[in-house]
């Protein structure tokens, strides 16, 4: 069976910039897939082109290969806009950095999420939506959520945020999530709790994920597979286990050396990333 998305020989370009060169990388169902390296190597561009949600000013090239429910491989870069409108949402959904600026700041929470469930499934009354829209939010672990369901994005704290943004984006029990730097805004502690209701969404779901980060070390906490990326180029690939014990390039090393653990020498400068 071919995989769920594959990406064959994908650039992406900005004007007279290629900020993506030619990468190939595939994802199976069920299947974390981790997408790591520094600001600015292409990890967003990638994820973006996939559900096609790059601006018009990109090019895109190659091929992004989508296998259908019902098996057939279409490729999403000549897909009619309106059916991918359809795919987005509904068989691919996206988990953003930033939960603020994703939620609607005027819109109810319950609301958002409800609409979220109404928006593929139009046969749904409001009281469907309303129940889908609690279940989903209970499933996420927001405390209280009848009794907050009618509260403002504001009256959340930023990890409560993402949790409903998650509840939003798994609510029509899409095939792939797409989660670009999900925890990077948060504080470490919660960054963890986030990380830890994602594993076991994924596992409760059996979800694919393309899970991005620029920290290899949380990649490695949830993917099981890893893609390294630099200047828009692959440079590793390989199980998560094998990249963070043994790293290969030089640039996954020094992106592991870059991370602080309780054993770095904090008396030391924190080492820097290979110019590209
Ligand atoms: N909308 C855009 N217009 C012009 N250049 C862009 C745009 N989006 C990304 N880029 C450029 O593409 C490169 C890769 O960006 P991005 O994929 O956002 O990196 P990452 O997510 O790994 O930090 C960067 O050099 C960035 O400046
Ligand atoms: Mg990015």
């Amino acid at each position: 069976m071919p995989p769920l998305v594959d990406l064959r020989d994908l650039r992406i370009r900005f004007g007279a910039t290629e900020a993506v060169h030619s990468i190939s990388l595939a994802i199976d169902e069920g299947e974390v897939l981790g997408l790591v390296g520094e600001s600015g190597s292409g990890k967003s561009a990638t994820a973006l082109a996939i559900p096609g949600l790059l601006p018009p000013t990109a090019r895109v090239k190659g091929c992004i290969l989508w296998r259908t429910a019902e098996g057939a491989q279409i490729d999403l870069l000549h897909h009619p806009p309106d059916a991918l409108r359809r795919l987005r949402g509904r068989e691919i959904a996206m988990v953003f950095q930033e939960p603020m600026t994703a939620l609607n700041p005027v819109m109810s929470i319950g609301h958002q999420v409800a609409e979220c469930a109404q928006a593929h499934a139009p046969s749904f009354t409001g009281r469907d939506a309303k129940r889908r829209a609690l279940q989903a939010l209970e499933q996420v672990a927001i405390p209280d959520a009848a009794r907050r369901y009618a509260d403002y994005p504001h009256q959340f704290s930023g990890g409560q945020r993402q949790r409903i943004l998650i509840a939003m984006a798994l609510i029509n029990q899409p095939r792939l999530v797409i989660a670009d730097e999900p925890t990077t805004a948060l504080d470490v502690t919660v960054q963890a709790q986030i990380l830890a209701l994602l594993a076991k969404l994924q596992r409760a779901h059996g979800l694919a994920m393309l899970f991005i980060s620029h920290d290899l070390a949380v990649v490695g906490q949830i993917a099981s597979r890893v893609v390294v990326l630099r200047g828009g180029n692959i440079v590793e690939t390989g199980p998560v286990r094998t990249v963070l014990t043994r790293p290969q390039h030089p640039y996954t090393r020094s992106l592991l050396a870059a991370v602080p653990t309780l054993r770095t020498d904090r008396s030391q400068p924190l080492a820097t990333l290979h110019p590209a």
